[in-house]
């Protein structure tokens, strides 16, 4: 693994397996069995540029976990960015007072051109409708775990992605990790316009695995092994955009009835969340809330152990930690 997390592409299979292994040690400590002091004195700058609950909050809480200090900046205007300083110099400062960032910004390619300018470890939290490796990470820990506790294997599953593809940065890293496994069958459903990148099917189907393209939830399919659903990214859409959207009809809900149309009693449903609860919004019903299968809490807790691998891995310090551990 290089010394940033920027995107999914620069992690083979060998990364992405021992990483969810040093994730699963982390649980311990995630859930407070076990301390650690490892990374005392250490600073995480955590920038976050754009809106975030989760990422911004279990970064931290991951960090702090291993026993590092957190700095946290959120928002344009409470930085000097609007004052109109620039991400290389922003990259220089932060990387003279932090041993580690994570950085969440609106446009793709940003958190990789503030990686360039500094010498400490820079993680993507969100870049725009790039890329979120370490949403990914979680996610495909999530399914692992699910998967054991279901008796289910990787290979042949069925996953269905639906929703916004086009935007949605945490399905654009997701799908590429998931290439990484045996051949699956994976299946899109999205609205008209919000199609997943087609360079990025195009990776995927190199790499042995069965993609088809919907534009329907009531479309032909079953058997579904894992319901993926995001949220339509409407922030990120233009004013023509918007227009358009507003006329499409059909619902790309996932709620009680589609699972008893489309899904078995051992499905799971995963969501990267926030889930929009307002009036008109259509990606994840709460008619689901309390079924078993709703995995979207478990993975949200598993964002703290996998981060903390993530700090681990990159910060070099994962041996460190098995000598340090204590009791609380
Ligand atoms: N999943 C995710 O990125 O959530 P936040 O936007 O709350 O960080």
């Amino acid at each position: 693994m290089s010394s940033h997390l920027l995107s999914v592409d620069s992690l083979s299979r060998d990364h992405v397996d021992h990483l969810l292994r040093v994730a699963a040690r982390m649980e311990p400590i995630a859930q407070r069995q076990q301390v650690t002091r490892v990374l005392e004195g250490a600073v995480l700058g955590n920038l976050f540029f754009e809106a975030s609950t989760r990422t911004r909050v279990s970064f931290n809480a991951a960090f702090c976990r291993l026993g590092g200090t957190v700095c946290d900046t959120t928002g344009f205007t409470f930085s000097s960015m609007a004052k109109g300083e620039s991400l290389y110099d922003t990259s220089r400062v932060m990387s003279g007072y932090c041993d580690a960032i994570v950085m969440r910004h609106p446009e793709q390619g940003s958190v990789a051109e503030f990686a360039a300018a500094t010498h400490v470890p820079v993680i993507n939290g969100g870049d725009g409708p790039g890329e979120h490796p370490s949403q990914a990470l979680l996610d495909l820990y999530t399914i692992h775990k699910e998967f054991s506790r279901l008796g289910k294997r990787l290979e042949g599953a069925h996953i269905l992605l639906t929703g916004d593809l086009k935007y949605g940065r945490t399905v654009h890293s997701l799908i590429k990790l998931l290439s990484l496994y045996d051949p699956m069958r994976i299946t899109l459903v999205s609205p008209p316009g919000l199609e997943m990148p087609s360079h990025v099917i195009d990776l995927v189907v190199s790499r042995g695995h069965r993609v088809e393209q919907r534009d329907s939830l009531a479309s032909d399919f079953s058997d579904l092994d894992v319901v993926y659903t995001t949220r339509i990214q409407k922030e990120r859409f233009t004013d023509e955009m918007s227009e358009s959207f507003a006329g499409v009809s059909q619902d790309f809900t996932v709620d009680r009835a589609f699972l008893d149309a489309r899904c078995t009693e051992t499905t799971i449903v995963m969501h990267p969340l926030p889930r929009d609860s307002r009036p008109g919004a259509n990606d994840l019903n709460v008619d689901l809330n309390g079924d078993p299968r709703l995995a979207i809490f478990r993975q949200t807790d598993n964002g703290i152990p996998v981060r903390m691998a993530i700090f681990a891995t990159l910060l070099e310090v994962e041996d460190l930690i098995e000598k340090d551990l204590r009791p609380v």
